[in-house]
């Protein structure tokens, strides 16, 4: 097996019966030499450096349903909630004065924040923090809506595309959302010129390691700068309430294969990650991923945007967080570093 990592690491892709193989044939031996490879290349691109983005979780409202998701429409118990500008806008200075230089807006897809509403939040941003980056993660939006956000001055997106399986994305949504305008979506903010996140979830229901590697190969053919990957976990209001969370060691396993396969994508270890297991990030970290994304959300929020049971961090400030997140990072060999964090081909600061 470790051949087959080399090639990996040699070709950047594996044939799919091999990527197959791979994944079926993991040991812990294996992870630790394929980790070994990962962190050499996440070094090689990005040195000991650790990003930071800043969540602001600011609508839990949606209009999907879902079937995996905490804040599905058909969730009456969901607490629901907005954020104003002026609140999204403090957020943003707490998190500038705790270093952070990206703010990531993140939300359910909530029609009360029209693209007039949307624009001028976006302007606000920029116009106070100039030297930010903003990514958004709003979910499917229509090509134009997409290009007025970047005209604004977004530069990021993150749009998971869930699985890149068309009979197991149809398991894990309603008829009415399709896994082809998901794709169209990523392609179009690709061309817009937006640094561009897909991923999906670890574990989630139904999913085979045929499903894993369909995705793998979507990621591979869409080449984006970031990969977002997570174990599922269950949320006790939903239809899969009663379904297993993903796997620790398959979402390392991934996040190693994916940093051999882009080796200078920006790669976070999750919150979910940091859920199922409290060194769920740290060794994310060593698996090769590069990102981690503390919590900027007011406390008074945080446990309302429940995705899935035993989030963590709802009750912390946004200061304890961060600190937090840099004594972890030292007592692994890395660093937070105070920086956008761009993706190396598009970074005009080098
Ligand atoms: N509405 C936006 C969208 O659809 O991209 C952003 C918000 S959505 C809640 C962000 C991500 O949360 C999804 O892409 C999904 O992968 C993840 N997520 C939702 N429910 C989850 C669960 N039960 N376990 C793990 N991740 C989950
Ligand atoms: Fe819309 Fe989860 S169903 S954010």
């Amino acid at each position: 097996m470790k051949k087959l990592i080399n090639k990996l690491y040699r070709n950047r892709v594996l044939e799919p019966e091999e990527f197959k193989e791979l994944i079926g044939n993991r040991s812990p031996e294996l992870s630790e030499y394929l980790f070994e490879k990962a962190r050499e290349l996440g070094i090689q691109n990005y040195g000991d450096d650790v990003y930071i983005r800043g969540l602001i979780e600011f609508t839990n409202y949606c209009k999907n349903d879902c079937y995996y998701c905490g804040i599905r429409k058909s969730n009456s118990k969901a607490e629901r909630y907005r954020l104003t500008k002026e609140q999204i806008l403090q957020c943003c200075e707490v998190g500038y004065k705790l270093g952070f230089r990206t703010y990531v807006l993140q939300g359910g897809e909530d029609g009360y924040y029209t693209d007039e509403r949307m624009i001028d939040i976006i302007q606000s941003i920029k116009q106070n923090h100039p030297d930010c980056a903003i990514t958004l993660s709003l979910g499917e939006k229509s090509c134009e809506t997409y290009k007025a956000f970047f005209d604004a001055g977004a530069d990021r997106y993150l749009l998971r595309h869930e699985t890149a399986n068309e009979e197991h994305y149809g398991r894990l949504h309603p008829s009415q959302m399709s896994l082809q305008n998901r794709k169209q979506c990523l392609y179009h903010l690709k061309e817009i010129g937006y640094q561009v996140g897909c991923g999906f979830m670890v574990g989630s229901p139904y999913q085979t390691t045929d499903c894993l590697v369909e995705d793998l190969l979507f990621i591979k053919e869409l080449n984006p700068h970031m990969v977002g990957i997570g174990p599922f976990i269950p949320h006790h209001d939903t239809p899969f309430a009663d379904e297993e969370a993903g796997p620790l060691e398959l979402t390392l396993f991934l996040l190693g294969i994916i940093r051999l396969m882009l080796p200078s994508v920006l790669l976070p270890a999750t919150t979910a990650l940091g859920t199922i297991n409290p060194r769920g990030r740290e060794l994310g970290i060593l698996a090769g991923a590069n990102v981690v994304m503390p919590n900027l959300s007011p406390t008074d929020v945080r446990s309302k945007y429940l995705l899935y049971d035993n989030k963590i961090c709802t009750g912390d400030e946004a200061a304890e967080c961060r600190y937090c997140m840099q004594k972890r990072m030292e007592s692994i060999g890395y660093h937070v570093a105070v920086s956008r964090g761009d993706h190396k081909a598009m970074d005009k600061s080098i």
